[in-house]
């Protein structure tokens, strides 16, 4: 059944505020959704009713918080198709995953002279830790192409992947342009040669149904924050055949198993990933809203939320052609392999000036380089672009309105 996204709104109460007098018009959702009653009231719940610190107690409290906890990896693990549950790293957000992987994982299998593969079109955060860890270890990055509407040239990605790589990092879905990358040919291009492929699935895994066993990622990152869960609550899904060579980046209390007193020493066990990994106290509530974020979102279905937002986007899309000369898109023209993400400049316009004009008329845009200046010096956007992007609770007449408040932006 189609998702009807004025049913799906009163589930957001901060869709009913006013803006400046305005009804808000939310379309700033590649950076952060919002979040549902649902996901509000569970975290609401665990704190009134089942808080306390877990895996350290044998008290009822303790037991409860850690059941909330596990099953909250599990819920994930399902979500994603993971192997099992212990596949899935909590982490406070997409960036801290990736880095993550270059800590853990990095630092102890990238030797000197091993080549990184990323492309143009990544965000910041899978494009900086791949430059530090290439820079303390040596390596090389090398970086793929993209053509002039943003698509990955898979003619580049073949030339550059070689038997040197040890490790290709590529966006699902791009930030800026919503291109969505074939990431399982990437995947089996990068297996060919012997590389792990890390996939920055931050702005996909809330989107469109993701499977990460048949892509076949070894690393795949993610935020709840912009999958109606909460902030500071993140994943990173490591692969059965990765798992066991994930090193400990943070120690501290929960990643060993004993630490003794021996011979004036001390000696340690540590304990096994995911735990290795989740040193110190996590952060549980963050946990228990994803849970029921994600419980949220398979309620409306995936397929349901990927088709909703191709409509919105193909009605922006078709009303910029009829409305406007002066509009330059950074992206794609249409909306074949793309996500609710449509970047733009309109007439002269600075993007920043755009973003506060329409801030004034109650909507909520993002203005800038979106944490990706590379590729928009790539396309031709050297002072950045303005974005909308949308996500379940955005409609086709608030689309209309923001082509509306563009239009006597030009006038
Ligand atoms: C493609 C992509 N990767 C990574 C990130 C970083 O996410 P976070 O800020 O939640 O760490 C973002 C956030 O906008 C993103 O869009």
């Amino acid at each position: 059944m189609a998702l009807n996204p004025h049913l799906i709104r009163r589930d957001f109460p901060i869709l009913n505020r006013k803006i400046y007098g305005k009804k808000i018009i939310y379309l700033d959702n590649a950076a952060t959704s919002q979040k549902p009653l649902q996901v509000i009231n569970a975290i609401k719940k665990f704190y009134e009713t089942n808080n306390a610190n877990i895996h350290r107690g044998v008290h009822k409290l303790s037991d409860e918080a850690t059941d909330l906890y596990e099953k909250a990896r599990e819920t994930v693990a399902s979500f994603i198709n993971a192997e099992k549950s212990e596949n899935i790293v909590f982490v406070r957000n997409t960036t801290e995953a990736l880095n993550l992987v270059a800590y853990s994982w990095g630092l102890f299998n990238v030797n000197p002279g091993d080549e990184i593969v990323l492309s143009i079109m990544e965000h910041h955060s899978n494009m900086l830790p791949w430059i530090k860890l290439a820079e303390v270890r040596n390596a090389v990055i090398k970086i793929v192409d993209v053509d002039d509407y943003g698509r990955l040239s898979i003619d580049d990605l073949e030339e550059k992947i070689t038997e040197k790589t040890k490790l290709v990092a590529i966006t699902h879905m791009s930030n800026v342009t919503g291109v969505i990358n074939d990431v399982k040919k990437v995947t089996r291009i990068a297996k060919r040669r012997g590389a792990v492929v890390v996939v920055d699935g931050a702005q996909s895994v809330p989107h469109m149904p993701v499977d990460v066993r048949n892509i076949g990622a070894d690393f795949m990152a993610f935020s709840g924050h912009k999958m109606l869960g909460p902030t500071g609550i993140g994943v990173l899904y490591v692969s059965e055949e990765r798992l066991n060579e994930m090193n400990c980046f943070l120690t501290g209390g929960g990643v060993i198993k004993e630490v003794h007193y021996v011979n004036g020493g001390i000696s340690v066990k540590w304990a096994e990933p995911p735990w290795l990994l989740e040193a110190g106290t996590p952060n549980i509530a963050g946990a228990v809203g994803l849970m029921e974020a994600v419980n949220y979102l398979r309620s409306v279905g995936l397929e349901n939320i990927r088709r909703h937002e191709i409509e919105l986007v193909k009605h922006l899309l078709d009303r910029f052609a009829d409305e406007f000369k002066n509009i330059r898109l950074c992206g794609p023209l249409d909306i074949v392999d793309r996500g609710g993400i449509v970047s733009f400049t309109i007439g002269l316009f600075d993007p920043h000036s755009t973003a506060i004009f329409l801030d004034s008329e109650g909507i909520a845009v993002r203005s800038g380089f979106h944490c990706a200046q590379p590729l928009h010096e790539k396309l031709g956007f050297t002072r950045g672009s303005v974005r909308a992007s949308f996500y379940i609770y955005n409609t086709v007449e608030e689309v209309d309105f923001l082509v509306e408040a563009l239009k006597r932006i030009v006038q």
